[in-house]
């Protein structure tokens, strides 16, 4: 027999986990590589959290640019290690190069995974930045956001290869209105 408490306790559980887990928004960046960003607005919309499902086995980058080059973005990259833990690094990318690790992460990871076809990764930011040399902001209307894929698992757990050109791109999505 199930207490009042505990049924009370479930159904609390449950509305807390269908509230995190149910993403308001949805875009399909790349349909052929099977690149889907979902995201929704938290903390009395002063952060954003996204969900990142990509048809890899590789890695996944995100991040937000002033103009959707990939020259001064703000930028996260994921991969999951042999060892099955899901990392996320937060990177500064100052030109067409491999995008340095930061020193202060402004994206932090929520969890991530990998199956046997697909990525999956869920992180958050404030939309507000600390540290201007390598933050960008989200700010009310246009925001340029970047994206790429990587075929190859990033074995060096720092470094990430290059996408190739069919496996990036740029997109104006409006987070903040
Ligand atoms: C080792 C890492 C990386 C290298 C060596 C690299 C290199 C390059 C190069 C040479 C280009 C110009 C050729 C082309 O269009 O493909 C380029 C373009 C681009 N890359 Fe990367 N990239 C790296 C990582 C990333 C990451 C992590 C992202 C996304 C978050 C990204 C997003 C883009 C975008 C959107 C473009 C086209 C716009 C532009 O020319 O700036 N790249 N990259």
């Amino acid at each position: 027999m199930i207490s009042p408490s505990h049924l009370t306790f479930v159904l609390l559980a449950f509305a807390i986990n269908f509230v995190y887990a149910n993403y308001a928004n949805v875009i399909d960046l790349m349909p052929n590589r099977g690149y889907r960003l979902h995201w929704k607005l938290i903390d009395n919309n002063q952060a954003i959290q996204f969900k990142v499902e990509v048809k890899s086995r590789g890695y996944f980058a995100l991040g937000v640019s002033k103009s959707g080059t990939m020259s001064n973005a703000d930028l996260v990259t994921g991969y999951v290690h042999l060892n099955g833990s899901s990392i996320l690094h937060d990177r500064y990318a100052s030109g067409q190069k491999m995008p340095e690790i930061v020193e202060k992460p402004n994206w932090h990871l929520v969890g991530g995974s990998r199956n046997e076809t697909h990525l999956t990764f869920e992180f958050k930011r404030n939309c507000a930045i600390e540290d201007p040399k390598v933050d960008l902001p989200i700010s009310k209307g246009i925001t340029h956001i970047i994206y790429a894929i990587g075929k190859v698992d990033p074995h060096d757990r720092s470094k990430v290869k290059y996408h190739g050109p069919k496996s990036r791109g740029s997109k104006e999505i409006q987070f903040l209105k």
